[in-house]
């Protein structure tokens, strides 16, 4: 179905940009506004309208997209904005404390406030490939989803707006912790004269094997029962010292086998060690 809704877009960087044209190629009445205005030029000679205020662009429909650097510009510009009947969706990258606070500062002014996460490069807005996550009110969510779907495949959360921020975090543990797992393996067998092309499609096959035991792990996380169906943490444990005397026979790194095995451990001495792996969530569960 046709969508013609008008979209505000606060925020020309690299992202709000690409925000921008999305929308544009969409067919949305695109208005936009930044700081540095020759940042619209581009997006103007493709029909967006460049507002002369922070507010003239909040007035030119009821959603309004923000970018920014992070939620102290997206405070500093528009404190004082007028912003009061517009749904505000801050795809501003922060923590899930900033976006719980910035839903209450927009609402005290009168807006409604979604907050977001783009899971994505620049280059892919516009395609499924983008994922764009959303937390606040399902309602507010639902009124402008056929719009937001112009930026890529938009998600809802849940109704506290600090959801779309944890999820974003949550998503760059694992990220990291995948390619830091992979390139611990890339550095044992490059000693051993295997190039990382070689090493790579069994990392692969790897990552997705493991990918798989997931649902059935946060089974166990979620019922805090973790009968040892496959292996115990002691076995585990076992496997991680060999890990650690490889690496250090090898002559790299091995200060990441040595955290997975000094949790396993305190698990193991707090009596887990009949347990299964994701007993080890009492560890991750607490500060250190
Ligand atoms: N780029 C990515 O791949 C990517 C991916 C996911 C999420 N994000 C998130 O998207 C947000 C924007 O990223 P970006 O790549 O577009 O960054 P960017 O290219 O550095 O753009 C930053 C934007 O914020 C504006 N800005 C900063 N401080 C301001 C202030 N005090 N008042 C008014 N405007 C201000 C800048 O205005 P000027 O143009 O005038 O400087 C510019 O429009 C960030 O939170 C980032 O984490 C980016």
């Amino acid at each position: 179905m046709e969508n013609n809704a008008p979209v505000t877009i606060i925020g020309l960087g690299l992202m709000g940009q690409a925000l921008a044209a999305a929308f544009l190629r969409a067919g949305h009445p695109t208005t936009v506004w930044n700081r540095t205005a020759a940042k619209a030029d581009r997006l103007v000679a493709d029909g967006a309208r460049l507002a002369p205020s922070v507010d003239d662009a909040l007035a030119a429909g009821p959603l309004a997209v923000i970018c920014l650097t992070d939620y102290q510009a997206v405070h500093d510009l528009l404190d004082g904005s007028g912003m009061a009947g517009r749904t505000l969706v801050n795809l501003t990258s922060g923590s899930s404390a900033q976006a719980r606070e910035a839903a209450r500062w927009a609402e005290q002014r009168g807006a409604r406030y979604l907050d977001g996460a783009i899971m994505a490069i620049p280059t892919a807005i516009g395609t499924t490939d983008a994922v764009i996550l959303h937390s606040g009110p399902r309602a507010d969510f639902d009124a402008h989803r056929s719009t937001l779907e112009a930026l890529g495949t938009a998600t809802h959360l849940g109704a506290d707006h600090g959801l779309a921020s944890l999820y974003d975090v949550a998503g760059l543990a694992m990220m990291w912790s995948i390619l830091s797992a992979w390139l611990q393996g890339a550095a044992m067998l490059r000693a051993a004269g295997v190039d990382a092309a070689t090493y790579t499609p069994f990392a692969q096959r790897l990552a997705v094997g493991v990918a798989g035991w997931l649902p059935g792990y946060a089974t166990q996380v979620d019922r805090g029962s973790f009968p040892a169906e496959v292996a115990t943490l002691e076995t585990d444990a076992r496997a991680m010292a060999h890990l650690v005397e490889e690496c250090l026979a090898l002559g790299v790194n091995a200060e990441l086998p040595e955290l997975l095995k000094a949790m396993a451990d305190r698990a193991i001495a707090a009596g887990h060690g009949g347990e299964q792996y994701p007993v080890l969530i009492q560890e991750f569960a607490k500060p250190r």
